[in-house]
Formats: C-alpha cells, sequence, structure tokens
C-alpha cells in the first residue's frame, strides 16, 4: 500500500501544491522560561498563581519549555513537512512593564526566527496572544485605551526587528474569546467579570489592531492580518426565541468583530456602543492583507430560561454528536457552513483565509506499544479538511491551513488536561513523541506536494 492510499482519496493532493500547510502554538502555553532574560510579569502568570483559577493550580511557569527547547521542536516540524508555523510573541519578554524595552527578548525571538528558517519553516508571528504585561493591568489593562499606543509601539518593535525574515504577521489572537472569557465572564485572565462592559475591550483591542497594522506595515512586514475565532451559530430549536437568541449571539461572537474590520462599521450601533471617537472606524478598517480564522465547532444556542444574566442559553448540547474530550461537539458540516457565511457576507470586502487554528482535545496517552493512537483526531482533521475543501468548492479563497497544535501544552484554564497537539508531551521528562496523527498529517501534507 503506497503512503498517499492511507489518507483520504478526498485529500490526497486536492489542495494543490501552492497551498500553506502549517501548525500553530502560543508564546504562554508551551515556552515556560518565565524568569529568564529578564522577563516580566504576564496577566497569565498573575491569573495562574491565583488559587483556584486554573485546573489542579496548574501554570505555565514550565509548559513544554519550548523556550530551551526550539530546536528538537522546529528539527520534529521539519519532519513533519510543514511550510509554516505560527507562533507568538510574549509581549512581557520584550517589554516586561510595558514600556522599557528588553533586548534578549528581542535576541530571543531574533533566534527563534532564524531557527525555524535554518529548518526550512516559514516563520507566521501572531504579536499578541493573550499574555499581556501584568503591568500594564495594573493600569486598567485592555480597559484603559492607552494601551492602544502601548500595543503600536510593541508592534513596532518586533516588525522593526523581525519583519525581514517573518512571512506573515497576525496583529491580536481571538479578539472574541480574550473579551468574553476574559473581561465578560472572567474565566480567564486577566479574571474581569464586566458583562457587556467587556465590549469596551473589544473597542481598544480593535483599535490596538488597527494601529498595530500600520505600525507593522511601516516597519516593512510583508503581509499582515489578524486571527480571529469563528463559528457558525444554530439555534437548538426552531421556536422564534431561540432564533433570536441565536441571532444576538452571532453578531456579538463574529460580526462584532469583522464588521468593523472589513466595513469599517460597528453592528451594535445604539444598542451598545463602547467609547468610539471620531477616526477610530477608520483606524480599525485599515486595509489587511488575510483574515486568520480559527474555528473548532459550532455554537448551539437556546433562548434564555427566565432569571437568566445572558440573554442566550448556551448550555445546550444537542444529542446525536461526537464530542471531544473538551465535550465540544464534532459537527465538520459547521466548519463549511461558518466559512460560506464569511463570504456571504462581506462578498468581494473578505481577504483570502488561512485557517490559523483548527483540531481538537483528545486525551489519547502512550499505548503498551509507546505509540499514541489518536485515530480520534485524525478522524476529525480528516472530515474537517474535507468541510474546508468544500467551502473551497463553493468558492472561499483559503489558502493555508495550521492544525491547532503542534504539541500537548498548557490549556489555560484546563491547565495540562487538555491534549491537542499532533505530539505528544510527557510533562516530567519533556520527552516529546509524534502521536500518529503526526504521521498522518505529515502525509496529507506530502501527498499534495508530489513527494
Ligand atoms: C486559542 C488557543 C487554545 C485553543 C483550544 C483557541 O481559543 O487561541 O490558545 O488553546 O483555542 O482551546
Amino acid at each position: 500500500m503506497s503512503e498517499n492510499q492511507e489518507i483520504s482519496a478526498k485529500l490526497a493532493g486536492a489542495f494543490g501544491p501552492d497551498f500553506v500547510w502549517g501548525v500553530s502554538t502560543a508564546s504562554y502555553q508551551i515556552e515556560g522560561g518565565v524568569n529568564e532574560d529578564g522577563r516580566g510579569k504576564s496577566i497569565w502568570d498573575e491569573f495562574s498563581h491565583t488559587p483556584g483559577k486554573t485546573l489542579n493550580g496548574d501554570t505555565g511557569d514550565v509548559a513544554c519549555d519550548h523556550f530551551h527547547r526550539y530546536g528538537e521542536d522546529f528539527k520534529l516540524m521539519k519532519d513533519l513537512g510543514v511550510d509554516a508555523y505560527r507562533f507568538s510573541i510574549s509581549w512581557p519578554r520584550i517589554q516586561p512593564d510595558g514600556v522599557k524595552v528588553e533586548p534578549r527578548g528581542l535576541d530571543f525571538y531574533d533566534r527563534l526566527v532564524d531557527s525555524m528558517l535554518e529548518n526550512g519553516i516559514e516563520p507566521s508571528a501572531t504579536v499578541f496572544h493573550w499574555d499581556s504585561p501584568q503591568a500594564l493591568e495594573m493600569n486598567g489593562g485592555w480597559e484603559n485605551r492607552d494601551i492602544v499606543g502601548r500595543f503600536a509601539e510593541y508592534s513596532r518593535l518586533v516588525g522593526e526587528r523581525l519583519s525581514d525574515r517573518v512571512s506573515r504577521w497576525f496583529t491580536l489572537n481571538e479578539m472574541v474569546v480574550f473579551t468574553l472569557l476574559g473581561h465578560g465572564i472572567g474565566i480567564h485572565a486577566p479574571g474581569k467579570a464586566l458583562g457587556f462592559d467587556a465590549l469596551n475591550v473589544a473597542w481598544n483591542q480593535l483599535l490596538a489592531h488597527g494601529e498595530s497594522v500600520k505600525a507593522l506595515r511601516a516597519a516593512g512586514a510583508k503581509e499582515v492580518g489578524l486571527a480571529n475565532n469563528h463559528c457558525e451559530v444554530r439555534p437548538i430549536d426552531d421556536s422564534a426565541e431561540a432564533k433570536s437568541a441565536a441571532e444576538l449571539y452571532d453578531l456579538i461572537y463574529n460580526w462584532v468583530f469583522l464588521d468593523p474590520i472589513l466595513k469599517g462599521e460597528w453592528p451594535l450601533a445604539g444598542f451598545i456602543d463602547p467609547n468610539i471617537q471620531d477616526g477610530d472606524l477608520a483606524t480599525i478598517s485599515t486595509p489587511i492583507d488575510f483574515l486568520g480564522v480559527n474555528s473548532y465547532n459550532p455554537a448551539f444556542v437556546g433562548a434564555p430560561a427566565e432569571g437568566d444574566e445572558l440573554p442566550f442559553d448556551l448550555d445546550v448540547f444537542p444529542e446525536g454528536y461526537e464530542k471531544n474530550d473538551f465535550g465540544w461537539p464534532i459537527v465538520p458540516d459547521g466548519f463549511t457552513k461558518m466559512l460560506v457565511g464569511l463570504k456571504e457576507r462581506y462578498g468581494n470586502a473578505l481577504p483570502p483565509i488561512y485557517i490559523t487554528e483548527n483540531g481538537g482535545a483528545f486525551n489519547e496517552v502512550p499505548g503498551a506499544d509507546g505509540r499514541i493512537h489518536d485515530q480520534r483526531r485524525i478522524d476529525y482533521t480528516d472530515a474537517h479538511l474535507g468541510a474546508l475543501l468544500d467551502a473551497m468548492n463553493a468558492g472561499v479563497d483559503v489558502r493555508g491551513y495550521f492544525h491547532w497544535s503542534f504539541m500537548d501544552n498548557f490549556e489555560w484554564a484546563e491547565g495540562y488536561s487538555k491534549r491537542f497537539g499532533l505530539t505528544y508531551l510527557d510533562y516530567e521528562t519533556q520527552q516529546r513523541t509524534p502521536k500518529d496523527s503526526f504521521d498522518w498529517y505529515r502525509r496529507v501534507i506530502a501527498s499534495q506536494k508530489n513527494r
């Protein structure tokens, strides 16, 4: 049997040789080395060290120790055959107190990028994946508009240092999740439960995105975009109440972030208005080269019960779907519908898309043979890549796919209890073991390149 026969006929060679294949991670989830080279404290150091905030009190102090082991990781990535690697830069390594510059932090990312290139991997950098300096949090953090200027300066610093070698830049990761989980209900850092007032945080992130695009371009960046989370929103039943709850959720989850960027419009005008100033929408809608889409599963939404604080019920899991070890339903056609929905809403204003995260928590551990037989991850990814092809055939311009994640890592409030990696991490020994899905993904990529 040739290697290609082990991947489904639908995927083999179907994306063409120019499609970009990659893997994603984020600084706080993998780096460790929290006290190395003058790094300052981030909001995630503060949050994870606060009792009761993460499962088992887990922290990112050591994580995958990527700070010291990146050479080994890039060799593995080279074996995997990816074209590109999406990583994020830790803001408090570059500006420990949010202001002063730490040259050793810039030097670290310099070495990291060079090591990727030595292994034939294109660096794709996210400027912010949720670990802002704790010192700025003490000054109001993302609620204080002052952070926008700080973020532009930080973007300039990393842009000037790395733009000559970074192929594509992502300004912020998942503004929606940072807003809702970090500031709306407070189960992620910085742990604020502001309810709908969190929309000011959304606004400041949108502005920071726009200023960052400008700063990165001025610093010579080749391609600039962002990575946001999007999902198809499905009412749980046919009732008018569930439908209108779903519409509102769709607006808040999907369109609050993209309408300002792609249409220069605030979609909740007159309903909930953040502190909008003249010129803000022009900054936010600074043209981007691509849109990064992170997506895992659709959202099922029900009508709120009497006395609920929120105008929708998200605790409604329909029967009949398989779930991953996070309890997230596995619904591949939701992936197609989400992408087609973006095209329908924005038409030609929708830039080319990269899928910048997709994957699942499948907690398989080594078997008696020492291998990790994570067939469920293979099945999930096979189905979602198939669903991606369906969207592309329906006219959505998708240029690449980055799997989340390259290796098991610190899964935020869930600590180390959820495994999303193609590579297994033994956190005691730091040993890395490629899973079955790693070999499968390698074959998927190889089949596109006629290797
Ligand atoms: C985030 C990642 C996270 C993943 C799985 C995304 O929301 O960007 O940092 O690990 O989903 O939960």
